[in-house]
């Protein structure tokens, strides 16, 4: 109650102020303040952890991190949260705990909602509304510090204003003298403004050796557990660009942190479909993948890379004894948000158990289209607790 006097007192003294200074008075003074949530308190704390990866100068859309900035677009923020569209994190809660994971728990919704539905007070003086309350993170950085092995990405990538989502490949050549464990692959953007996301594949075997995303907060492979690499491999980098507003040329660079000697090697599973094709018009034709294992072994993330035309996917355990666990589900796929899914505590999977992955896939056009269902795991063999 007491809080509350002080948030309208605050916004009347602003007021006043733009008053006395012959300002015009801001729209939003006639919506009367009901909440004691204010924008440099709790507001700006949730979007320094949860929004300012993407929202911040020169960054993938419009910056949040000053009250002028973040006020106009309150009544957009209630409806990106709302409909857990924003922060783009696609893994329905309560399946499965991921250490990457950037979505609002219940808590943090409340407190945006209860902020944008109070008349979003500031919580200081107008002249202070153009301030970042809270430290905003400076352009392009590694996420782990500096990695032990940096590689640039081809010469420079153009991306043209406005130019729709599309995934590009490019080779890049590690120079490894000697096989190396590595715990983690991190990208550091060239622009900000262009890239959404990264995987990373061995060129010889094709297989998956990890996931970047802008939010890409904890995605060490746990201590001990380290991705093998062979001297002199190549990495194929693939890169998820959006268009900006104006032309780019991005200069991405990635970087490697090598893992102890010895340890646990983690190994790359495709769960793959045998080729599916979507008739005309479906709008959830379902597509099912299955391996069954031989031997006992612990799943420790994934990456879902289906066809863009995926709605949604879950993957599960099912027991010898038909007992179904689900490790990950989608629902609302969106192609341009991929993100690997590193588990909190790793599943160790039993002999005999079946992985199976069910995606549901659309297709608005007018003539069949092949699908992909396929997801790449992450594995060790059984860990010892
Ligand atoms: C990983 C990057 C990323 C994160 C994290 C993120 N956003 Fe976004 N946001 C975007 C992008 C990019 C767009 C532009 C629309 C699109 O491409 O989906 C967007 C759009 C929006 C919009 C709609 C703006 C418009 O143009 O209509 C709002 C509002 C928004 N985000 C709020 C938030 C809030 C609040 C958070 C944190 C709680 C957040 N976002 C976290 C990248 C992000």
């Amino acid at each position: 109650m007491k809080t509350r006097v002080v948030a309208s007192a605050f916004l009347g003294a602003a007021a006043l102020f733009a008053a006395v200074l012959g300002l015009p008075s801001p729209a939003y003074s006639h919506k009367p303040i009901t909440t004691s949530i204010l924008f440099k308190n709790e507001i700006a704390q949730i979007f320094q952890r949860k929004c300012f990866q993407c929202h911040t100068e020169n960054n993938l859309s419009v910056s949040l991190t000053t009250y002028t900035d973040a006020r106009p677009w309150a009544r957009a923020i209630r409806e990106e949260v709302l409909e857990r569209r924003m922060p783009p994190w696609q893994a329905v809660p309560g399946y499965g705990h991921f250490t990457n994971d950037i979505s609002l728990n219940t808590r943090e919704m409340e407190i945006i909602l209860s902020w944008t539905d109070g008349g979003a007070p500031s919580g200081v003086l107008k002249v202070e509304e153009s301030i970042p309350p809270v430290f905003v993170p400076p352009a392009p950085a590694w996420d782990h510090g500096p990695p032990d092995h940096i590689m640039p990405i081809g010469g420079g990538h153009a991306v043209p204003a406005g130019s729709p989502f599309e995934l590009k490949r490019f080779v890049v050549p590690t120079n490894l003298a000697s096989s190396k464990r590595v715990r983690s692959i991190a990208l550091k953007q060239g622009d900000r403004r262009v890239v959404r996301h990264a995987a990373f594949y061995d060129e010889a075997t094709g297989r998956w050796l990890g996931s970047w995303t802008p939010w890409q907060t904890a995605t060490m492979l746990p201590e001990g557990l380290a991705v093998r690499l062979p001297a002199k491999s190549r990495i194929v980098v693939e890169i998820g660009y959006s268009g900006a507003d104006q032309d780019v040329t991005d200069r991405s660079e990635i970087g490697i942190y090598f893992g102890a000697d010895s340890g646990t090697a983690v190994e790359a599973l495709s769960l793959r479909a045998a080729a599916a094709s979507v008739p005309a018009g479906a709008t959830s034709q379902r597509v099912r993948a299955e391996t069954k294992l031989s031997t006992p072994l612990t799943v420790v993330a994934f990456w879902p890379d289906p066809s863009p035309s995926a709605r949604s996917i879950e993957i599960s355990v099912v027991s010898p004894a038909d007992m179904v666990t689900p490790l990950l589900w989608i629902k609302d796929y969106r192609p341009e948000w991929r993100s690997p899914y590193y588990l909190s505590a790793p599943v160790t999977v039993a002999r005999g158990s079946r992985l199976v992955m069910t995606t549901y896939f659309a297709n608005p056009t007018d003539k069949t289209e092949p699908a992909r269902a396929q997801a790449w795991l992450m594995t060790a063999g059984p860990l010892g607790k």
